[in-house]
Formats: C-alpha cells, sequence, structure tokens
C-alpha cells in the first residue's frame, strides 16, 4: 500500500523554521519507527503572492484536496499589509479551511507542569489545566454575506455578517460532544445569545443535539464575555468549550496565555471523513508567522511539532506515536530545555530552535 501523504505548506516568517524541525521528526518517524509519509511541499500565503500573485494558487488548493493530511506553519507579515484584500496572505489560509471544508478546530490547551510558572496566572490556577477549544472554523461572521466597504450617502459603511445554519451548528457541537466522551464528559456552549439571534440559535440546536445524542454529556451553555472571564478566573472548570469562529479566534488565543506561550499551542481541523475514512484534516501551530523573530533561530517549534502529533492521532490512527511525541516535548521541558518565549524572569540562556528540535529527537530516541 501506498505511503500516507503529507502536504507541507510552511508559508512566512517562522513557519518554514518551526517546520523544519517537524520535518527532522517526520523523518525520524520513518528511519526509527518504520513509519513513512510521502511528503510533499508547496507555498501559502506571502510566499505564494511572491511567487504567484495569488495567497494560494488552485493547483495547491487541488493538491491539499488530495493529501490525507495538510501540515501548516503560519501566514502574514508586515510586508503584505497593504496588499488588496482578496489577496492578503492569511486569504489563502480561509481558502484552505473553507474549501476543504474544515467546520471542527480543535485547540488544546493544555499546561506543562514545567512551565506552570510560566504563566501570566497563578500556579494553581493553570497547573495540570487540560481544555480543548472546539472552534467552528468555516462559517460565522469570517464567512457570512452580505460583507464589504461600502459608500452610504456621503460616508463609507464596513460590513460583515454573522450567519450560522441550524446543520452548521449541528455537526460542530456534534463534534464537541463525541471529543468530550473520550475526556471528561463536559460541554460549555459560549456564544451571546443575550444579543444576537444567530446566538439564540446556536444554543437552541447546541442542546437540541445533547437531547437527542449526548444525554450522557453534561452541557452547560455560557454567554462568551462571561467566558473570557472564567477562562482567567478558574479555567479548570472546563473540559471541552464549543463556540463559533469569532469567540472561538478570540478565546483561543486567551487560552493560550494559559499554558505559558502561544508558541505551546497545536490545533487540528477537521472536516468530513474522505473516501478513504480518514477526515479532511489540516494541522498548524495557533500562533501566527511572528515577523519580529523571523529568521533569527529563536521560534518555538513546539506547538508545530504538537501539530503533528494531533495529526498522528487524528488522521492516521496513530495515537501511541501521537503520545510518545507528546512525552518526549513533555520530558525536555521538564528537563529546563527552554527558547527564548520560554524564559521565565529569572533569565537564563534560551536555546535555538535547532537546538529544541534536536532536544525533542533526543528524548524520541530516548523513548525506545
Ligand atoms: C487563527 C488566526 C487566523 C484566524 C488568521 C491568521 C486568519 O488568527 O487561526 O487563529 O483569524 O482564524
Ligand atoms: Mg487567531
Amino acid at each position: 500500500m501506498a505511503n500516507p501523504s503529507l502536504l507541507i505548506l510552511a508559508g512566512d516568517g517562522i513557519g518554514p523554521e518551526v517546520m523544519a524541525e517537524v520535518k527532522r521528526i517526520i523523518g525520524w518517524m520513518g528511519a526509527k519507527r518504520g513509519i513513512y509519509f510521502d511528503v510533499s511541499e508547496d507555498l501559502v500565503g506571502g510566499c505564494a503572492y511572491d511567487a504567484h500573485g495569488v495567497p494560494l494558487t488552485d493547483a495547491t488548493m487541488a493538491k491539499a484536496q488530495a493529501a490525507d493530511a495538510v501540515l501548516l506553519g503560519a501566514v502574514g507579515g508586515p510586508k503584505y499589509d497593504k496588499l488588496d484584500f482578496s489577496v492578503k496572505p492569511e486569504r489563502g489560509l480561509l481558502r484552505l479551511r473553507k474549501e476543504m471544508d474544515l467546520f471542527s478546530n480543535l485547540r488544546p490547551a493544555q499546561c506543562f507542569d514545567a512551565l506552570a510558572d510560566f504563566s501570566s496566572l497563578k500556579r494553581d490556577v493553570v497547573a495540570g489545566l487540560d481544555i480543548v477549544i472546539v472552534r467552528e472554523l468555516t462559517s460565522g461572521v469570517y464567512f457570512g454575506e452580505p460583507r464589504g466597504i461600502f459608500r452610504e450617502g456621503n460616508e463609507r459603511v464596513g460590513i460583515n455578517t454573522q450567519r450560522y445554519t441550524e446543520s452548521e451548528i449541528a455537526r460542530v457541537a456534534k463534534s464537541a460532544f463525541e471529543l468530550a466522551r473520550k475526556r471528561a464528559n463536559k460541554v460549555c456552549s459560549m456564544e451571546k445569545a443575550n444579543v444576537m439571534e444567530s446566538g439564540i440559535l446556536w444554543r437552541e440546536v447546541v442542546q437540541e443535539v445533547h437531547d437527542r445524542d449526548y444525554p450522557d454529556v453534561e452541557l452547560s451553555h455560557m454567554y462568551a464575555d462571561n467566558g473570557a472571564m472564567q477562562l482567567v478566573r478558574w479555567p479548570k472548570q472546563f473540559d471541552v468549550i464549543v463556540t463559533d469562529n469569532l469567540f472561538g479566534d478570540v478565546l483561543s488565543d486567551c487560552a493560550a496565555m494559559l499554558t505559558g506561550s502561544l508558541g505551546m499551542l497545536p490545533s487540528a481541523s477537521l472536516g468530513a471523513p474522505m473516501a478513504n475514512g480518514r477526515p479532511k484534516a489540516l494541522y498548524e501551530p495557533v500562533h501566527g508567522s511572528a515577523p519580529d523573530i523571523a529568521g533569527q533561530g529563536k521560534a518555538n517549534p513546539i506547538a508545530c511539532i504538537l501539530s503533528f502529533a494531533m495529526a498522528l492521532r487524528y488522521s492516521f490512527e496513530l495515537g501511541e506515536e501521537a503520545t510518545r511525541v507528546e512525552k518526549a516535548v513533555e520530558k525536555v521541558l521538564a528537563d529546563g530545555v527552554r527558547t527564548a518565549d520560554l524564559m521565565g524572569p529569572d533569565g537564563g540562556t534560551p536555546v535555538t530552535t535547532t537546538q529544541m528540535g534536536d532536544a525533542v529527537l533526543a528524548a524520541l530516541d530516548a523513548s525506545l
């Protein structure tokens, strides 16, 4: 049988640097575990714009559709800030999400013990934290019509539309309940049903899906603003949070800081099963392209490495190997290996991106 295929889109800024470490781990999986992938690479974001005048070509889109999984680094940078909206680097990523129909975005926020003192919150608030935000990723205000900047009398008006169909809400709710059953069996759904009709519908549909198919899962509802507050007040009250595209964007950045650094957070964006039974899937770190540190070897590759671990688990049924990678990261952190973003107030010398990769590979070797 052919090896499973991986399309790597490293993108811009620190994307290629952190992805380089993932490529070494993919190589390690082949050499040490006999697990091989057919890896191909292509462009997305600003680098695709530089080469082709668009942030994602149709040819790359077709490759992504055909791949067993896509690994993405990051897109964007100040160089592209003045580009027309339609060709901004971010549009490449949004096109991938939309056309692959990756409606369920899993963003785990886990606080590794070794980093409990690195959060801006007190240790006992974050130590042992293990929650997942399930963010709806293909609809809502990110894609709703009408949208645009229009003229209205003698001034302009900017319009975006929050729009959710029942089926869009139901499918992401279902994925949150399924995930919760494998965890602490608890879902909190967040919206603004107090001010938005789309929020009222969201709450009703989530409740219906629950009552019909997941009565065993504990379900609560919360306004998203309160949710933001509760995330910083006592995040361990949550297990799985399910929310819409925009609230999920904001709440997941908030949750990221509970873990000590945005450089730690992986994500999986999953769609419907393909003909081979695997879900359509794209894996990417939650962090961005970090242009301020790009090209300096300072970036933390862990979020990208953990995203690959999620690929092993969710696309390739290699849960044990995923755990092996996660444990290797945990060991490296426990050993005190730190990139610049993880330096506490007590200072010390940070390792480079490549040295962090070296340490993870050594921990993987030690796991055999
Ligand atoms: C994210 C990012 C993206 C988003 C940007 C880069 C388009 O912030 O994945 O959280 O807003 O979804
Ligand atoms: Mg974001």
